[in-house]
């Protein structure tokens, strides 16, 4: 008999791309996957700690089984990722849903498997939280992908930083980088392979290879994953703008399968709170390097991450935030609010700022970003735009995918050119989304 698989993910890229290790695990121990909890034999939650939204999401969802459990009791309830990292998670989870049947840490994805066999063979429920850093990964198997023509490729682990309101760095441990030659060799074998976008994982690649002795740098894997010659596009984030600078730039601009998109979070634009936050670097610093980027690579677009509500931030402060959403220009960003996160520093400040002051700066933040957003879009307009096709939307009856810069175009293909660039002659754009024909070649 079949066995079944359900995996949710929350978060970020990085915890996507374990989803597809976990589900890889889940397939060599004969799962195959299915379309919804009712149905699965085992149903894995991948979560999110970065705001308490993410884990409200997560607790809503694991709680909504509770019933399912109770008529199928064979099915496991597995629930791993960044939440479970935190300080007493474990135990509050426990509490929380008894029925959940797995608890796994981060540090022990690839235990997943064993932990399985060890619940199978138990009544208890299997909790394992690694508090040691596995050193590396040197011979990753990343059997199964979800995002064919796209793949993502980790080249580093944890992060050093500790901005002042992240909890990355309690959850994810200390930067461990991948070595260069495991990184070439996975990326080689998915272009052999057919995939056509890499894009880099790490929470500051900038720091690439400094845990190394700085025997490797970013730029320098870059230039030799470009080595490799073909029609294929190269991404990567996050990109830290302390160390964001001239040779990273000078890779970018020398390597043509590079795209000029860079994913630079600023996070504020008030000297104050960027100090505060521990971001080291000030606004007119980031307003820098993003001019010796348009300098040296004039066509580059930008995105960015940027928060609104750290504690203290004034009126003034905020201000200084849109001030350089208009100068830095970005083609999109991703906006947030505040969430305090216990154990940071940030959450244990004075002045929190009131749920409804940070209710009206988000929108008029987010009113801000996209004003630009409509503005880059319709300058594509009569344009040709190169995309490589991902998908097809089936609600639209029209394939997708996005351009260098990471604008998603739509349109209609008799054929299927999934995996395949073509370009499209722009006839509409609506937020970030752009409409197109086919243009033959
Ligand atoms: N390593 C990346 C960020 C990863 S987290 C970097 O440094 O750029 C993604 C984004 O979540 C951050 O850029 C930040 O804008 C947001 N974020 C992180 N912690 C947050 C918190 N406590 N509340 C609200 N947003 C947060
Ligand atoms: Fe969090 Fe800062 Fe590390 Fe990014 S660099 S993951 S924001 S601590
Ligand atoms: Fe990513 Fe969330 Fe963890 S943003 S690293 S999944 S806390």
């Amino acid at each position: 008999m079949e066995k079944y698989y359900h995996i949710v993910t929350y978060g970020c890229q990085m915890n996507v791309h374990e989803s597809e290790k976990i589900a890889g695990i889940l397939r060599a121990k004969g799962y195959v996957a299915c379309d919804g909890a009712e149905e699965a034999d085992i149903v894995v939650f991948n979560t999110c700690c970065i705001r308490e939204n993410a884990e409200n999401h997560a607790y809503g969802n694991i709680g909504a089984l509770k019933k399912l459990k109770r008529s199928r009791p064979e099915m496991l309830i597995a629930v791993g990722g960044c939440m479970t990292q935190q300080e007493g998670a474990a135990d509050r989870l426990r509490k929380k849903f008894p029925f959940v049947d797995i608890v796994f840490g981060t540090h022990n994805l690839t235990a997943l498997g064993d932990l399985i066999d060890r619940k199978t063979a138990q009544k208890k429920a299997v909790v394992e939280i690694g508090r040691e850093e596995p050193v590396s990964d040197e011979d990753e198997d990343i059997s199964f992908r979800t995002s064919y023509p796209n793949a993502w490729v980790n080249i580093m682990y944890g992060c050093n930083n500790f901005c002042s309101y992240c909890i990355v760095p309690y959850v994810r441990g200390r930067e461990r980088s991948r070595r260069p030659d495991n990184i070439l060799s996975e990326v080689s074998a998915l272009l052999d392979g057919g995939y056509k976008e890499i894009t880099l994982l790490g929470q500051n690649v900038n720091s690439y290879g400094n845990d190394m002795g700085g025997a490797f740098s970013f730029p320098g894997l870059l230039d030799r994953i470009c080595e490799r010659k073909g029609k294929y596009r190269l991404r990567f984030m996050t990109s830290n703008p302390k160390d964001f600078g001239e040779p990273l730039i000078r890779s970018i601009e020398k390597n043509e399968q590079i795209c000029h998109l860079v994913h630079l979070p600023v996070q504020a634009g008030s000297d104050r709170i960027l100090k505060l936050m521990n971001r080291k670097y000030t606004a007119s610093e980031y307003l820098k390097k993003v001019e010796l980027l348009r300098k040296i690579v004039p066509d580059c677009q930008l995105t960015s991450d940027i928060m609104v509500g750290f504690p203290t931030e004034t009126e003034e402060d905020f201000r200084a935030t849109l001030d350089l959403v208009r100068e830095a220009d970005f083609s999109t960003a991703f906006t947030f609010v505040y969430s305090p996160r216990s154990g940071t520093k940030a959450a244990a400040m004075e002045g929190q700022i009131p749920e409804e002051v940070k209710k009206e700066r988000i929108m008029r933040l987010v009113e801000a970003v996209n004003a630009r957003t409509r503005e880059k879009s319709s300058a594509y307009l009569g344009k040709t735009a190169e995309i490589l096709c991902e998908d097809f939307d089936e609600k639209k009856s029209l394939y997708l995918g996005r351009d260098e810069y990471g604008r998603m175009g739509y349109f209609k293909s008799d054929a299927d050119v999934r995996g395949r660039f073509v370009k499209l002659k722009i006839n509409d754009a609506s937020g970030v989304s752009l409409y197109g024909d086919l243009v033959e070649e």
